[in-house]
């Protein structure tokens, strides 16, 4: 009797291969796109991928136009490898791992703007952030046509502008979006928490108590968004100087327009600095 072979992954660095493999691609398709050094976070949308579709791929690219700090994408953390061997383990089908030059050749100069989503909380400390988001995600979405692609409520900002862009564009991808995964100590992970000193590793957490300290207002039936912003400041403070933290926000999950009051489904948010390492975590409020 034949026995079942596992396929092996492929690993694809040029858009036409990608393209072409995808046409002949089981359909449905879904898509995790990454910017790599992968953790227990980027798997949890592969293993829902996995679960949902016929034929999963992940891409792998720290993509620059997101990155306003040079430094920053410097060292952003790099694990090809590994990366590679845990996608292997979790089953992914194909892996597109391009280069800068074959995303952005010579002379690219069209760009994706998701309009004013783009320049609030996040956009507003890092300029062009989004622009940068956006339009890589609309190139993998153009080169790889998935049915599904998969985003961690992590990054709420990001989803909303995602779903806005596909809806927009007519992208006729539907965005799967998944709960954070988090430490044992309510840090959500992230890509960047292994540049923290061990010191600033376990004062980290506090951006989760700060969140949680609103959660609990808010499911106590407090509505005022400035009592929620207020009480999460002074959680912040106990562990970070003033000028560390960027913001905490309560905005409406739609618009992301600051609350007054809060109404109907609502994202409180917070963004802080560690030495040179920055931290954001949410909680949507539903
Ligand atoms: P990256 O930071 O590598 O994250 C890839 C995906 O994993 C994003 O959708 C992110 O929200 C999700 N993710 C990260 N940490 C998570 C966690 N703790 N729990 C659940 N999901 C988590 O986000 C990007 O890359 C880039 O901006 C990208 C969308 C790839 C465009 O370049």
């Amino acid at each position: 009797m034949a026995q079942a072979v596992p396929q092996s992954m492929r690993v694809i660095t040029t858009n036409n291969e990608m393209s072409q493999a995808c046409r002949e691609a089981v359909k449905p398709v879904g898509l995790v796109p990454t910017m790599g050094a992968l953790h227990a976070g980027h798997l949890s949308l592969v293993d829902q991928a996995r679960a949902d579709n016929l034929t999963v791929i992940v891409s792998i690219f720290v993509n620059p136009t997101q990155f306003g700090d040079q430094k920053d994408l410097e060292k952003y953390p790099r694990d090809m490898e590994g990366d590679l061997e845990m996608l292997r383990r979790h089953g992914v089908d194909l892996v597109y791992a391009p280069t800068v030059d074959e995303v952005y050749p010579k002379g690219f100069n069209t760009w994706v703007d998701v309009g004013p989503l783009a320049d609030k909380l996040e956009g507003l400390q890092r300029p062009g952030h989004f622009r940068g988001v956006a339009t890589v995600v609309s190139k993998l979405f153009n080169v790889m046509r998935p049915d599904r692609a998969y985003f961690g409520q992590k990054d709420g900002q990001q989803v909303v502008v995602i779903q806005k862009l596909a809806m927009d564009l007519d992208m006729g991808v539907e965005v799967v979006v998944m709960p954070t995964i988090r430490e044992s100590d309510g840090l959500a992970m992230s890509s960047r928490n292994v540049q923290l000193s061990p010191n600033q590793r376990l004062a980290a957490s506090v951006i989760h108590r700060a969140l949680c300290q609103m959660y609990l207002l808010w499911s106590g039936g407090e509505r005022n968004g400035d009592v929620l912003r207020e009480s999460a400041r002074n959680i912040l403070r106990a562990e970070l100087a003033v000028d560390e933290i960027d913001y905490v926000s309560v905005a409406s999950m739609v618009t992301l327009d600051e609350q007054t009051t809060i109404e109907g489904r609502a994202m409180v948010s917070a963004a802080i600095r560690m030495g040179s390492v920055r931290l954001i975590d949410n909680i949507v409020l539903e």
